[in-house]
């Protein structure tokens, strides 16, 4: 775990692939945006400078042939997609990304040559001849042992289950074989650099086969930024795009200001991707930034896919859920709740309506949307609404102090170390142990014996202390759901706002004052309507 006093000035920086504007997002990319989010609202709120970034893959073949066969010139189009839907998607979910960077930007189309040039001073770029097949769904040449037999005896990309295309063109090539054996030392003595274990043994088996030399320049369409030294040739678009990452927080410039950016953000600690996008990001991009002499990140870490009909997910075969179809019904910190903490983060998971109700009902409508609203309920009938103070405490409540304080440890390990599924499990246990101490503690009826009033004074704060931690361990999760909470507590106006609430703390017992106006709103979580799928929420 990293400990904010120790991090000195260089800025967490959490990325997630910038995604190909060749339509609108689905779940699976929000998926991956969610993480991030989460992750970085997680060291925000452990007081920890952060910066996230998110952003679209412009150029290339694919997003070219998107906008062509819908009539469109490729700028008009990537502005609409990234204007209509993409950026939308982020306000949906309640994403609070700090940049977003378009690969057609001009300070990263105009960074990204001043890195082509200096590897090309050094004589890592050579001019070289490229034939082979070519799946522009993934943007990438392929190898013959990557591809499947069709049908028809046609050859096919296993990820798009399309043709590939055949491409020899005359191309300038980076030396990738020249980085097989530094970057097999890398990953030597830094294992924890691909995350999870079955990654990093994927991209060391494919190291070790030996590396070839990468085309990094298409010379048949002009869709991409121009190679500096050749304008006749655009950058291949995983070339330009990976350097999303460097360009966005200010690589490439001279400027004092923007190199400041760069030194302090510069390497990522985590970059976000999925699967299918690994070997780009632990082979091609680490090799990229040895040639240029730049630090390596920390981690890149592969998460699953999300599964229609035991299938990826994807906007190619057109299997994508909309994040609003499920927002419409759920809400967003549902969205963000159920992705995070039903599937184990790098493992594959598969959507279910069905499941995703179950959830909903169970663990937040049953469970935390019940422990506020009958909290509150019982601190506005017997308390007139101002918290009482817990001057009768017992063994019950040191258990659920206790209870609490190994939760927020256990629950901020497991996510500082990517494990949302541990983590929120570990909260969601402390949320069914103060759902057990108050029906155990039976308040409703300690309230008919008058001589007991300190006893269910004690109860109603061991009670609500109890959300105000939910509060700040969920602020990351579900942000609304846990202003509400903040809000229904009362707590602001003696505590402060809820974002400057520190996780480390949060395990403290007793920190909510007494004479808080604590009052019931709204269910947290409404009732869902029944399965005709009508929108229930409130
Ligand atoms: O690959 N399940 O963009 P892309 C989980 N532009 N995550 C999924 C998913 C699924 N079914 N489908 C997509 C590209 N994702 C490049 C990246 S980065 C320098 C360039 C998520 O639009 C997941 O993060 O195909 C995956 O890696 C990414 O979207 C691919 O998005
Ligand atoms: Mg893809």
């Amino acid at each position: 775990m990293s400990d904010p006093q120790t991090t000195g000035d260089k800025a967490f920086y959490v990325t997630t692939p910038i995604y190909y504007v060749n339509d609108a997002p689905h779940i699976g990319h929000a998926y991956t945006t969610v993480a991030g989010d989460v992750l970085t609202r997680w060291h925000r709120q452990r007081s920890e400078r952060v910066w996230f970034l998110t952003g679209t893959d412009e150029h290339g073949q694919k997003v070219l042939r998107s906008a062509e066969a819908n009539g469109a010139e490729p700028q008009q189009w990537v502005d609409r997609l990234v204007s209509e839907a993409w950026l939308p998607v982020l306000d949906l979910l309640e994403v609070a990304n700090d940049d977003f960077i378009r690969t057609t930007e001009e300070r990263h189309a105009r960074r990204v040559q001043s890195f082509l040039q200096h590897l090309y001073d050094k004589g890592e770029i050579y001019k070289g001849s490229y034939t082979g097949p070519y799946c522009v769904g993934c943007e990438e040449f392929k190898l013959p042992g990557d591809l499947v037999a069709g049908e028809d005896g046609q050859q096919l990309c296993p990820i798009h289950s399309r043709p590939v295309e055949s491409v020899s063109e005359t191309n300038w090539f980076f030396r990738l074989s020249a980085y097989t054996q530094p970057l097999l030392d890398h990953y030597r003595e830094h294992p924890e650099g691909v995350e999870p274990a079955s990654a990093r043994n994927e991209v060391l088996s494919f190291i070790e086969s030996g590396l070839t030399d990468l085309s990094i320049s298409r010379s048949s369409f002009t869709w991409g930024i121009p190679i500096p030294w050749d304008t006749s040739q655009v950058t291949y678009v995983w070339f330009d795009a990976l350097l999303n990452y460097a360009t966005a927080v200010g690589y490439g410039e001279d400027d004092p200001a923007l190199t400041q950016q760069f030194d302090s953000t510069w390497p990522a600690d985590v970059h976000l991707v999925g699967k299918d996008i690994l070997r780009f990001h632990a082979v091609i991009w680490p090799a990229m930034l040895m040639a240029a002499g730049l630090p390596l990140p920390g981690k890149v870490f592969a998460h699953g896919w999300l599964l229609v009909g035991g299938e990826k997910m994807s906007k190619s075969k057109l299997t994508g859920i909309a994040p609003s179809q499920i927002t419409d019904h759920f809400g967003a910190d549902a969205f963000r709740y159920y992705f995070l903490s039903a599937i184990p983060f790098g493992h594959d998971g598969s959507f279910s309506w069905e499941h995703m109700s179950a959830v909903y009902t169970s663990e937040l409508a049953n469970g935390l949307g019940n422990l506020a609203s009958r909290v509150a309920a019982m601190v506005g009938k017997y308390f007139d609404a101002t918290l009482p103070s817990a001057s009768a405490a017992g063994d019950a409540e040191a258990a659920l102090a206790s209870t609490l304080a190994t939760a927020v440890a256990q629950a901020d390990e497991a996510i500082v170390d990517l494990r949302f599924h541990d983590g929120l499990a570990q909260v969601r246990a402390f949320v069914e142990a103060v759902n057990r101490y108050v029906t155990e503690q039976e308040p409703w009826k300690v309230a008919k014996d008058e001589s007991q009033r300190d006893r269910l004074a004690t109860i109603l704060y061991a009670a609500a202390d109890s959300l105000r931690a939910l509060a700040v361990l969920y602020a990351p999760v579900m942000p609304t759901t846990a202003q509400r909470i903040w809000e229904l507590l009362g707590a602001e106006p003696a505590l402060g706002p809820l974002t400057d609430q520190r996780v480390q703390d949060a395990g403290r017992w007793g920190v909510l004052p007494p004479g808080c106006t604590v009052t019931k709103g709204d269910a947290l979580f409404p009732r869902l309507e029944d399965a005709d799928g009508a929108a229930a929420k409130a």
